[in-house]
């Protein structure tokens, strides 16, 4: 499978914790240029596909490959260094300082110092409803709002790749609506993402391809089209 366009390469991973296995034998793959969603039910083991790529647990087995670098033992703050940037479940703001200091931020190591401003611009480029609210405290904000934060701070870091876990967790349905059009954007822009959702139905629409995951194991993938229409997606997610 390995390709040059491919910024990320998940190869017949098998992951676990202690002695149980959560993950059988999943390979994926997102090209530079590709919103790529993983999907599945509660405990269906995304977010464990997602602690390996950021090298947060080792796989039992099989290969992970980041910009052609081979992951595996390397630390969650060497692959930030490489261009993988994490958006937490959960956002992890810090609620006391305002928007513009939570996204710097995302710009700590040394070698983002220089163009900081610029991509301060871009993420307010991206993201227009958070100029305004430059000044206010991270706490005070939205859900939604709160969660732009939290993507424009993993865009500070001039990232080659984002994945994101959950980003339209707890957010109410005008919300997830306008983080998915802003995670589009970002993928417009030219960063590759991985979107790690239950909510098939949105990142469906957004995504240009997905991964279906049921118990550990990948069930279906494909354009994200073909996807929508498929009989098992109609029916066991859409509920048509
Ligand atoms: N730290 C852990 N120790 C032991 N088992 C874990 C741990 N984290 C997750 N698991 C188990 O691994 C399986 C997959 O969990 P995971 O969190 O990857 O699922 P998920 O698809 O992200 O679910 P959700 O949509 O609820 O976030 C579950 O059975 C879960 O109980
Ligand atoms: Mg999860």
């Amino acid at each position: 499978m390995k390709h040059d366009d491919n910024v990320l390469e998940v190869e017949n991973v098998d992951l676990g914790y202690g002695t149980l296995k959560v993950v059988h034998g999943v390979s994926l793959h997102v090209a530079r240029h590709e919103l790529v969603g993983l999907v599945g039910g509660n405990g269906s083991g995304k977010s464990t596909i997602l602690r390996a790529i950021s090298g947060m647990i080792q796989p039992w087995s099989g290969t992970i490959r980041f910009n052609g670098n081979i992951v595996r033992g390397l630390a969650p703050y060497q692959l930030a260094e490489l261009g993988l940037a994490h958006v937490p479940m959960g956002r992890q703001l810090f609620p006391n300082m305002n928007v513009e200091e939570n996204l710097l931020v995302g710009s700590y190591l040394p070698r983002l110092r220089a163009g900081r401003q610029a991509r301060l611009e871009k993420v307010y480029s991206l993201f227009p409803d958070l100029k305004p609210l430059s000044r206010m405290m991270a706490g005070a904000l939205s859900g939604g709002q709160q969660q732009m934060v939290a993507i424009g701070r993993a865009i500070m870091l001039d990232p080659a790749m984002l994945i994101m876990d959950e980003p339209s967790l707890g957010l109410s349905p005008l919300y997830v609506k306008e983080v998915m059009k802003a995670i589009r954007r970002v993928a417009e822009a030219g960063l590759p993402v991985l979107l790690v959702e239950q909510n098939i139905k949105q990142v469906l629409k957004v995504s240009h391809r997905c991964y279906v995951l049921e118990n550990g194991k990948l069930v279906l993938d494909g354009p994200s089209a073909e996807l929508e229409g498929h009989p098992l997606i109609r029916k066991a997610y859409l509920g048509l």
